[in-house]
């Protein structure tokens, strides 16, 4: 249930518990803060408390779990926050606003946010981009520099308020942004409580400077050496000492980080200067010259250093220190100052040159991260400012600070109602009235028309010396004699926690605030005299000199006198507040555990105080109101949609919110009674749902883990077969192209192959592609047929027959060792030079009713008779009958047969030489002769060739059948060439 609890079990959404009160909320989070979760949620808002330890949860890896996902997904984080709000997310104008008292963790939250919003926002690597995305980064360096101190409750304490824009282009890119400050604790330059220090740039410039720069600043390394710096003699005050102050190694950083922004070496010097010129200010001191202030022996030479650091005339820096120009009735006179009011001046000026000089710096970073309004798509505001402060003393500058707390805990109920009710609106669900703390009232004491900040710019505005701070009490006491939230010791004169005479109570939404009146009119008017400001206008400095432009003026105009401090802090927070309330606001509530910084101790009285005035019980009752929990349907399904079979994988009921209905049916959630359907978003009324449902998914999802592994084996073969396909694809491609060109390698082969002497016998036809072999086999018979047609073509036409006859019986006598076989002339007619031959045949033809038919071969020989005895035979063949003739008698016809029932096969020996052969003969005698004149293998050509028998045997043991017994015939070589049968055994052997 990772949205819903912490890994050690806790709720991480405090609208999630059920009993809603402080004590929940404080264990809640003194158990985060044990577990180093320091996150808990009320809806979108994340409340913080200060781990006052390292966590490893802030690292790249961290950010990549957060990218993309929505804020109920993953653990409550910063981060989470910062996803919601970046541009990617929300395309909006949106700010981030942090909240917290003095060392609560508000701007190490907003560098969270910061950090976020620079790693995710586009990956692009465009040095402008880079430059930019590095100087917001930087800043924090710069500004933590000279706006931060160490304070008695934080050791790094932003003494200003921040609120800074980033703006980013239309691909979700930081092109710029601006930063506004606020109310400089510019005070702590002159003093300080006990134990706290200057701004950290006093240590770091006498720390981390070299000795070079020191000289040059006429500087000592020695913060004991100077007013401003001095204090007592705590480990906390020394120079490069204390957790996390490292002063030498910071003022490197803070030089790189200025170079690096772009200021440039002359801006960064004049600053340098501006710092030492402020240290050694704080040593001139006056004694009372009669009724004018000299400055006190000895310190001359402070005072040459000042003028020298300034680039002024060490004379005008006596005169602006010690009198006044005053025009008076169009005369300008030199008013003499007391030693008293000349130290009070001597501070005024260093407190108003350490302002100056912040206002630069903070302008000269905005100089160069300043980005044209058709640039921006959109900005996003982080607002860190100082939370709600009650000190041991409570002056002008805690009235503001808890004014401007006042206007931000405003601002925040409205926000968060206005949004609430919206939603429910656009949603149309029923609005349930919930009851608010309103600060108006609070905020209306201090910056109404009649309120205290416009008294006080009436106080402040009756001249120098004229109204006091009694007066102002006085006027306060009986201006809000009425009002609820104001007291004082004349109003209510039993208050004995009340001073008399100084002090009066604000009731704060916080708690209530004893301030004291003393310093308020002076604080408000914070004057300086004209006379400096034209010192520091004519400093040849040009850096000096452009922060001083109101001293342009001539001594004799009168200078209209600026508004009073807190009417321009009231327009300023006025202005924020607007700027704030047309952006989508985030909010970020910090809480402090406790006062020791330490990350075990977990105070509950001090959180339960802060858990109180921040409204956090509040704020999760208005969230709560009616439903604890809110989802869109899209979101809701992609998370829920695996436990009912209609929307699994996805559902097919027309809208999302219908099959959110059939899911929440299908669980048995009840309408109205668990959930109500909005118009885009379920409204889930308590925990108890929410846990039913992620109950279910935690058992489900094991399914869907075998059902992804499935598809993803699926989508793998799937990728295995198409690369088959395409690999299938390939060779078929690669077969075709080699078949293509082997035929057209072949055909360019041959092309030319008549003109060829061998008529193309020599050229090597090459390995063919399997496929085609037959086919070739094929090609090469018919370029055989082309080369024998060329032969036969040029035979004389008689000659054909024979070659064709000889070709004919060439399977017959291929391999069986008979060489020369087709040699020799073949004759047909063995006999014909015999008359008596011829006289034999042309009688029988004569004779013959059916006709003799066409010779077609006649030899003579002898031929195998029974007991293995030679007979003298002619043989004689035509078309139609085999003729046996006796050559003894006048070839007289002794056997007669047609032909095509006669011989079935016939059989020569496989001896080049042998005169004999067998004819296989169907019911009869095999007729076994061995020629004197005749050719054996002719015969045998001549009676496949024309009389179409078939089986021609060709072998050395020739099986014959002779008066009916079965023998073999074998062969010897005959020494006289006469031929002549030999019985041998059972078998004969014929010697021819
Ligand atoms: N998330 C965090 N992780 C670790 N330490 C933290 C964290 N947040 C704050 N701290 C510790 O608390 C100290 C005070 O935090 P931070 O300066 O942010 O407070 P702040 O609310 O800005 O106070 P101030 O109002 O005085 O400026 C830090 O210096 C740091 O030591
Ligand atoms: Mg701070």
């Amino acid at each position: 249930m990772a949205g819903l609890v912490s890994p050690s079990g806790l709720s991480n959404d405090l609208t999630l518990l059920d009993k809603i009160d402080s004590e929940s909320v404080v264990d809640i989070l003194d158990k985060r803060f044990q577990t180093g979760s320091p996150y808990t949620y009320i809806g979108e808002v994340v409340v913080s408390i200060n781990p006052y330890r390292q966590l490893n949860i802030y690292g790249n890896d961290v950010i990549n779990e957060y990218r993309a996902r929505e804020m109920w997904e993953k653990q409550p984080h910063i981060f989470a926050l910062a996803e919601s709000v970046s541009p990617n997310n929300q395309g909006k104008n949106a700010c981030v606003i942090i909240t917290g008292e003095s060392g609560s963790g508000k701007t190490e939250a907003s560098k969270i946010v910061m950090k976020y919003l620079a790693a995710v926002s586009s990956q692009d690597d465009k040095a402008e981009i880079e430059r930019v995305r590095d100087i917001l980064l930087r800043t924090n360096v710069i500004l933590e520099s000279f706006g931060n101190a160490r304070t008695g409750r934080n050791d790094n304490s932003s003494r200003f308020g921040k609120y800074m824009d980033i703006s980013f282009d239309f691909k979700g890119t930081p092109n710029g942004g601006n930063i506004h400050s606020y109310l400089l604790e510019k005070s702590r330059v002159v003093q300080r409580s006990a134990g706290e220090r200057n701004f950290h740039s006093f240590y770091q410039l006498l720390a981390g400077a070299n000795d070079q720069l020191l000289t040059s600043l006429s500087l000592k390394r020695s913060i004991s050496g100077y007013r401003y710096t001095k204090g007592d003699d705590t480990q906390a005050m020394k120079v490069g000492s204390g957790p996390g102050t490292d002063d030498r190694k910071l003022f490197k950083d803070v030089e790189m980080a200025m170079k690096n922004v772009g200021f440039q070496d002359h801006e960064i010097k004049s600053i340098w200067r501006l710092m030492s010129a402020i240290l050694h200010l704080g040593n001139v001191n006056f004694h009372d010259d009669g009724d004018s202030a000299a400055i006190r022996e000895g310190n001359e030479s402070d005072l040459a250093r000042v003028a020298k650091l300034l680039d002024v005339d060490v004379e005008a820096v006596k005169d602006a220190l010690t009198s006044r120009t005053v025009s008076a009735g169009g005369d300008i006179i030199s008013a003499k100052h007391s030693a008293e009011k000349a130290e009070h001046g001597r501070d005024g000026f260093a407190k108003a040159i350490y302002e100056r000089l912040f206002s630069f710096i903070v302008g000269k970073i905005n100089s160069k991260i300043q980005v044209e309004k058709r640039h921006t798509d959109c900005v996003i505001g982080v607002l860190d400012i100082y939370g709600f402060e009650v000190l041991g003393i409570n002056s002008f500058e805690q009235l503001c600070i808890n004014y401007a707390n006042e206007m931000l805990q405003q601002l925040f109920i409205q926000l968060v109602l206005k949004q609430q009710q919206e939603e429910y609106i656009r949603e149309n669900i029923s609005w349930v009235d919930v009851k608010y703390h309103n600060n108006q009232p609070i905020c209306d004491l201090v910056e109404g028309r009649r309120g205290m900040l416009a008294l006080l710019e009436d106080a402040a505005g009756g001249g120098l010396g004229k109204a006091t701070d009694d007066g102002l009490l006085e006027t306060l006491d009986s201006q809000f004699k009425a009002n609820k939230f104001y007291t004082s010791r004349r109003n209510e004169p039993q208050d004995k926690t009340l001073e008399h005479g100084h002090q009066f109570r604000i009731r704060h939404y916080a708690g209530d605030v004893t301030y004291s009146i003393n310093g308020f009119i002076d604080k408000s008017k914070d004057l300086v005299f004209q006379d400096f400001k034209r010192l520091l206008f004519g400093s040849k400095q040009p850096a000096i000199s452009s922060m001083w432009k109101d001293g342009a003026q001539a001594k004799s105009i009168v200078t209209k006198r600026p508004p009073a401090a807190g009417t321009l802090f009231k327009q300023s927070m006025q202005e924020l507040i607007k700027n704030l309330s047309s952006k989508e606001p985030f909010y970020i509530r910090c809480i402090k555990p406790n006062e020791i910084k330490s990350p075990q101790r977990f105070d509950t009285n001090r959180v339960a105080h802060q858990v109180a005035y921040l409204g956090l019980v509040e704020n999760i009752r208005v969230r709560k109101a009616g439903f604890a929990v809110r989802q869109p349907y899209d979101r809701f399904l992609q998370r829920y949609k695996l436990i009912c079979k209609e929307t699994w994988p996805n559902h097919r009921l027309g809208s999302d919110k219908k099959a959110v209905e059939v899911l929440c049916k299908s669980m048995k959630i009840k309408k109205d009674e668990d959930v109500a359907y909005g118009n885009t978003k379920l409204f889930i009324r308590s925990a108890k749902t929410l846990n039913l449902l992620e109950a279910r998914r935690d058992v489900k999802i094991i399914d869907v883990i075998i059902f992804l592994q499935k598809h993803w084996r699926r989508t793998l073969a799937q990728i295995r077969f198409k690369k088959m396909r395409a690999l299938m694809t390939i060779i078929e491609y690669y077969r075709k192209y080699k078949l293509r060109k082997y035929i057209s390698d072949l055909e360019k082969k041959f092309r030319n192959v008549r003109q060829m002497p061998d008529k193309g016998k020599s050229i090597t036809w090459g390995a063919p592609p399997k496929s085609i072999l037959s086919t070739v086999d094929y090609f090469k018979l018919v370029f055989r047929r082309w080369c024998a047609h060329f032969v036969i073509s040029r035979l004389p036409k008689e000659e054909h027959e024979g070659v064709k006859m000889r070709a004919a019986i060439l399977d017959a006598y291929v391999g069986s060792g008979r060489q020369g076989w087709q040699g020799g002339e073949w004759k047909t007619d063995y006999i014909k030079t015999n008359p008596e031959f011829n006289m034999a045949v042309s009688t029988l033809r004569t004779k013959e009713k059916e006709g003799l038919g066409k010779l077609l071969f006649a030899a003579e020989g002898i031929k195998l008779s029974s007991k293995a005895k030679g007979t003298p035979r002619a043989l004689l063949i035509t078309d139609k009958f085999v003729l046996k003739m006796d050559s003894t008698k006048k070839y007289k016809v002794m056997d007669k047969k047609p032909v095509s029932e006669t011989i079935k096969s016939v059989s020569v020996f496989n001896e080049p030489s042998s005169k004999s052969v067998v004819l296989h003969c169907e019911g009869r005698n095999d007729l076994v002769m061995a020629f004197s004149t005749g050719n054996p293998v002719e015969l045998t050509a001549i009676l496949r060739y024309k009389l179409n028998v078939e089986k021609i045997n060709v072998q050395s043991r020739i099986p014959i059948t002779v008066e009916k017994k079965s023998s073999s015939l074998t062969r010897e070589a005959s020494i006289d060439q006469s031929a002549s049968f030999q019985k041998r055994g059972n078998d004969v052997s014929v010697l021819d």
